[in-house]
């Protein structure tokens, strides 16, 4: 089947251009791009998608996702993130290995690998552990992670504590062409800490994590891709001194990248205040000088990626005192909206915001995505920008509902994606996947 979408307004994020064009889909691929008025369907034979008063984006690449699966179905799997992802206009995620056996091992890798082959819905590339456990200890097997079709290591959800231990991870995953991705945290000084260090903290009597938690790793993370010339991509940045740290690093040319994930811009740690366990997530949500400071690092290319940290919590998890609650927040579905809001505040242009969602990330784990131009894979999404609207609990299609922004006003949304040519989503339509 031939598909022609028409009359968006398209958005390639590497040339930086929004302009009404045509789109013809043929094979799973984007075959031609034209300029609206020139193509014609004479014989009636094709798939007509109209979108008008629709952008045209390549699908957002999402490389910061938890999804549940295997070990903690019941927040959530790879079908049901999967289906919460497109539905976002997410169209290929990475999945964090601190499931439960952790992705330490080609088998976990091929499960992972297997079971998103069977739900169809987004392009699901898994980041394995770094170390066995992720305990910190011992290095996991990188080749053979790799060939099993890993695209990353990292061992999020926890440091790793041992600097030599984290050196040699550098340069092995060097040598096998994987990135480490580093969760910056110095355990030692946020062991007890349940939301950021500071006024809000002080006033409600919660023991806070220092903004030197994170940045005390940034700087030894950096320290270390000086050291080993080997590249390292700073995960959920959120503090105003970890963008100095990487801007640094960034201007000495030591080979670092960084993401942030939407909770750091659009909320601080005000949102704590009402105990309100759904804002309890790691790093922690922090002051407005971070806030502004993330912005304007995501301005000025300090931070390249905006990715979800979805992290699926169940009310069991979530529905207790504070300090019982466990850390994290769903993402998948509210990342387009709020990254839309900093194009609203002049922050970043509207190529420059759908770069950071989908261009940087796959260039980064070096998969494809991201472009749309002539000859690749047809992975997009057709998007309502200036929509607004009340997130209700009913829209989260994930299985676990723990987001700081439902009932909160949001603006832009996703009605369509399409992955390899296929629709996998569509608003107020049920879909069986690719
Ligand atoms: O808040 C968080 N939740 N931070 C992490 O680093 C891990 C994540 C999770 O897996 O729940
Ligand atoms: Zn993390």
């Amino acid at each position: 089947m031939i598909t022609w979408i028409k009359s968006g307004e398209l958005v390639d994020p590497v040339q930086g251009v929004v302009e009404k064009a045509d789109l013809i889909i043929e094979r799973g691929k984007i075959s031609k791009i034209l300029p609206p008025g020139v193509f014609e369907d004479r014989e009636h034979r094709l798939r007509v998608i109209d979108a008008s008063g629709r952008l045209v984006i390549p699908g957002l690449v999402d490389m910061h996702v938890h999804l549940r699966e295997p070990g903690h179905e019941y927040k959530e799997t790879i079908e049901t993130g999967g289906r919460a992802a497109v539905a976002g206009g997410v169209t290929a995620l990475a999945c964090m290995p601190n499931t439960i056996p952790p992705n330490d091992s080609r088998s976990v890798t091929e499960f992972v690998l297997e079971q998103s082959k069977r739900a169809n819905l987004a392009r699901v590339y898994p980041i394995a552990a770094i170390t066995m456990g992720q305990k910190g200890e011992t290095l996991t097997e990188f080749g053979d992670l790799k060939e099993a079709g890993a695209v990353a290591v990292s061992d999020d959800g926890f440091p790793v504590v041992n600097s030599e231990v984290m050196r040699r991870a550098l340069e092995y995953a060097n040598h096998q062409g994987l990135v480490v991705i580093s969760h910056s945290e110095d355990i030692s000084l946020s062991s007890a800490g349940m939301m950021h260090e500071g006024v809000v903290s002080t006033r409600i009597g919660l023991p806070g994590i220092p903004a030197a938690s994170e940045e005390i790793m940034i700087f030894r993370e950096i320290s270390l891709a000086r050291l080993t010339g080997c590249p390292v991509h700073i995960a959920h940045v959120s503090t105003a001194g970890s963008v100095e740290l990487i801007r640094r690093a960034k201007d000495d040319r030591i080979p670092v990248t960084a993401e942030t994930a939407p909770h750091y811009f659009s909320l601080d740690h005000n949102a704590v205040m009402g105990y309100d366990t759904n804002a309890k997530v790691k790093p922690p949500l922090r002051t407005k000088d971070d806030v502004f400071a993330i912005k304007k690092g995501l301005a000025e290319g300090v931070i390249d990626v905006i990715a979800s940290d979805h992290a699926p919590h169940s009310p069991l998890e979530k529905e207790l005192e504070f300090d019982k609650a466990a850390f994290g927040m769903i993402g998948l579905q509210t990342t387009l909206p709020l990254t839309l809001q900093l194009v609203r505040e002049g922050i970043l242009k509207l190529g420059e915001a759908i770069r950071k969602l989908s261009y940087n990330p796959a260039s980064i784990l070096e998969v494809s995505g991201g472009r749309l131009v002539e000859g690749v894979q047809a992975d997009l999404a057709l998007i309502d920008p200036e929509y607004e609207y009340i997130l209700k609990k009913e829209d989260i299609l994930s299985k676990s509902k723990n987001s700081p922004f439902i009932g909160k006003a949001l603006r832009g949304r996703n009605e369509m994606t399409m992955v390899g040519g296929k629709i996998v989503w569509e608003r107020n339509k049920a879909h069986s996947g690719r």
